[in-house]
């Protein structure tokens, strides 16, 4: 069954900052995690929630990756169309870009960037009957509500106050990357004004919403929730998504002098020789281990080489080469990153890398 009056509006633009290096190269929502964009998660959401038409808001600098990795949807059964951001000035601006892709239809906007541990199809179908709903929000008791979004409610659930990143919180409920609102949000858009940062909030649009006495309602959710804004985020997303979602498979090559154990997820063409993993880990199409130690939480992208090296809690990306190297652990590799010993004669350390790159090694 499809909702066909509504839409999704999936924000993938943005500038990722606090993902740097990754995201000079590549955009934020397509980083993977157990080796699949952060992106594709949200669209399998959105698909399993009964909707159809997906808007994705781009920017000019990795909108073209974005629109190349999901093209026109149908992998998710959707018909996704593209609205050009020009400048991240926002979620409510964002908002505002997609008014004519959006037209008056209600609908679900999802931060791309943004994993959930279940499903939104029964918040989803309660919204579009209940018309005196203006908007809905998706809140998430945390430990640290200062660093999000907050939210007050009464004890129907129904939002009385917002406050973004608040000092004083007055309550633990922040804010999760997920919305319903219905065409009154482009009325309160047009009412609000940019904020410290420069930036349409969204939350500010809600707010206007509940002081002009609209309802807005919450949903608590009770499973986890990872924003992969950072590193370490990242690293936890990876944990998470492996420990809860990873099935065995295994289609490459394991030789018999290698052992698998736990849960792991091998793709066509990758190779194991002498190597031992140990699950939750997932290994890429065409990757190949030699003499290799993985695992646990480790997710290896396609093409990888590791030889004779130790990984573990690890996201390392495509075409990676990782040589003689003793331990590595809760790191984040880019694309065809190479690490491997030093070659000068007294031991020096040798790097080439990138802008914004952080390397600890022993002192
Ligand atoms: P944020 O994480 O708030 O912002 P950002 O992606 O610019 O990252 P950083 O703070 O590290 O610089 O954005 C949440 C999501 O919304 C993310 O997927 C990017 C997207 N976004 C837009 O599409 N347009 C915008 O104007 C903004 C601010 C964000």
């Amino acid at each position: 069954m499809h909702h066909h009056q509504m839409k999704a509006l999936v924000l993938s633009g943005g500038a990722g900052t606090r993902l740097r290096p990754l995201t000079y190269t590549g955009a934020k929502q397509l980083v993977p995690v157990a080796n699949k964009p952060i992106l594709f998660y949200v669209l399998e959401n959105i698909a399993a929630a009964g909707i159809r038409d997906v808007g994705l808001v781009i920017s000019p600098e990795t909108g073209q990756e974005v629109m190349e990795s999901v093209g026109n949807g149908s992998r998710w059964g959707l018909n996704a169309e593209y609205i050009l951001q020009e400048r991240p000035l926002g979620l409510a601006h964002a908002v505002l870009t997609a008014k004519d892709y959006l037209k008056a239809s209600p609908f679900l906007m999802y931060l791309g960037d943004n994993l959930i541990g279940c499903r939104v199809r029964g918040e989803v179908e309660q919204f579009l009957q209940d018309e005196s709903v203006s908007a809905a929000i998706f809140l998430k008791a945390v430990q640290n509500p200062r660093a999000f979004g907050v939210a007050v409610t009464n004890g129907d659930g129904q939002v009385v106050d917002l406050v973004e990143k608040p000092v004083n919180p007055p309550s633990n409920l922040a804010l999760v990357g997920i919305y319903l609102f219905r065409p009154e949000i482009f009325e309160a858009i047009d009412h609000i004004h940019p904020s410290a940062r420069g930036e349409l909030e969204i939350t500010d649009a809600i707010s206007w919403l509940i002081k002009n006495g609209r309802r807005v309602e919450s949903h608590i959710i009770h499973t986890w929730w990872l924003d992969t804004g950072k590193k370490d985020d990242l690293l936890l997303a990876n944990d998470t998504v492996m420990d809860d979602w990873l099935k065995t498979h295994i289609a490459g090559s394991v030789d018999a002098h290698s052992q698998v154990t736990g849960r792991v997820h091998i793709d066509d063409g990758a190779q194991l020789i002498r190597s031992v993993v140990r699950g939750p880990v997932i290994i890429g199409a065409g990757a190949k281990l030699v003499e290799a130690t993985i695992g646990p939480f480790t997710a290896i992208g396609p093409g990888v080489l590791i030889e004779r090296s130790t990984v573990d809690h690890s996201v390392i990306m495509e075409g990676c080469h990782i040589r003689d190297i003793a331990r590595l652990e809760n790191s984040v590799l880019g694309r065809r990153v190479k690490v491997c010993p030093t070659s000068t004669p007294h031991g020096a350390i040798s790097l080439m890398v990138g802008d914004d790159c952080v390397i600890e090694v022993r002192g």
